[in-house]
């Protein structure tokens, strides 16, 4: 058997025609163009390609989109200040800050110091906490994505055996609580997990982001299990993921490639956040 193979830029080109529309539609309410500001500190060569994919993507939606790039150095209350300018700019209706950031910078406060109406990622305490009880509003958009696939492929999660391969704060830990909300039994493995094929054989669905290549062979998962994959590798062939492709799509029912799987639908539910957090500036009047 070969899995089918989900086409995440199909999903997303179908994500940003309905996103197209709502925009026009809002902005002709609000007489207000929508303006996001992502703000980059340093230069990482990682991020240059997300912020030229999310600039063309806001681009073909109608909404406006801006950089604000600070030097490598910059002081924490310096840029803390810089972000807070931005909360109380009326003209501004959303912030990305672009991580990774230098490590004299904690990702956490910055985190927290985005306005939670204007917090595109969903990664402020109050949005991760709306995420974790049930009251989803923001959700981080990597986790989003991955329900957007699922639902897309009509996989009812509801009683499934679900294993995640990743426990970081933006990706593993929120699609904990989004897939708990949905009724799945969930299992979260990471580095220090001693088994892991152990665990994710026992996968309906897997969902993998170490951002290791090949982490997940066809010995880690069960016949016709739903394998995600979220890990992006750069390597000399162009991006590759966690999943040994070829092999494991022998063995599954449904996966995801890498490139073009969970990566495009991630920029497209960017884009349906900003449309969130737009409302709520224009809601706030802020
Ligand atoms: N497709 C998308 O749209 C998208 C969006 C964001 C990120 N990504 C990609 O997704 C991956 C993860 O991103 P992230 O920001 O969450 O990175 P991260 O913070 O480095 O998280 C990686 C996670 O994988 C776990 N891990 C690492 N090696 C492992 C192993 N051998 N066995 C089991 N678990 C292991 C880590 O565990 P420990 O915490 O214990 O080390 C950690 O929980 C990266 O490849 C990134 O580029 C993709």
């Amino acid at each position: 058997m070969t899995a089918t193979i989900i086409n995440g830029r199909e999903i997303a080109k179908e994500l940003r025609n309905t996103i197209k529309g709502e925009i026009q539609n809002l902005t002709k309410k609000y007489h207000k163009d929508i303006l996001v500001v992502t703000v980059v500190i340093g230069e990482d060569p990682s991020s240059e390609m997300y912020l030229k994919l999310r600039s063309s993507a806001c681009e073909e939606v109608g909404i406006k989109s801006k950089i604000l790039r600070y030097p490598r150095d910059i002081s924490e209350p310096t840029i803390l200040r810089q972000i807070h300018d931005l909360n109380n700019d009326s003209m501004v209706h959303g912030i990305f800050i672009q991580y990774p950031v230098p490590p004299h910078l904690s990702p956490t406060t910055l985190m927290k110091t985005v306005a939670p109406h204007k917090d595109v990622e969903g990664f402020h305490p109050e949005n991760l906490g709306r995420t974790m009880i049930g009251d989803e509003k923001l959700i981080p958009c990597t986790p989003l994505s991955v329900l957007t696939i699922l639902k897309h492929a009509q996989i009812e999660l509801q009683g499934k055996d679900v294993v995640i391969v990743n426990h970081s704060n933006v990706v593993g830990k929120p699609l904990v609580a989004l897939l708990l909300n949905r009724n799945a039994t969930v299992c979260v493995t990471h580095v220090f997990t001693g088994d892991l094929k152990g665990h994710t054989r026992k996968a309906d669905i897997l969902i993998t982001g170490a951002g290791i290549q090949n982490l997940i062979t066809k010995d880690h998962i069960k016949e016709k299990a739903v394998v995600i994959d979220i890990g992006i590798i750069p390597t000399k062939d162009g991006v590759r993921g966690d999943v040994d492709f070829n092999s494991v799509k022998e063995k599954a029912s449904i996966i995801t490639p890498v490139p073009g799987g969970v990566g495009p639908v991630t920029i497209a539910n960017a884009l349906s956040n900003m449309v969130i957090t737009y409302k709520m500036c224009m809601e706030k009047d802020v």
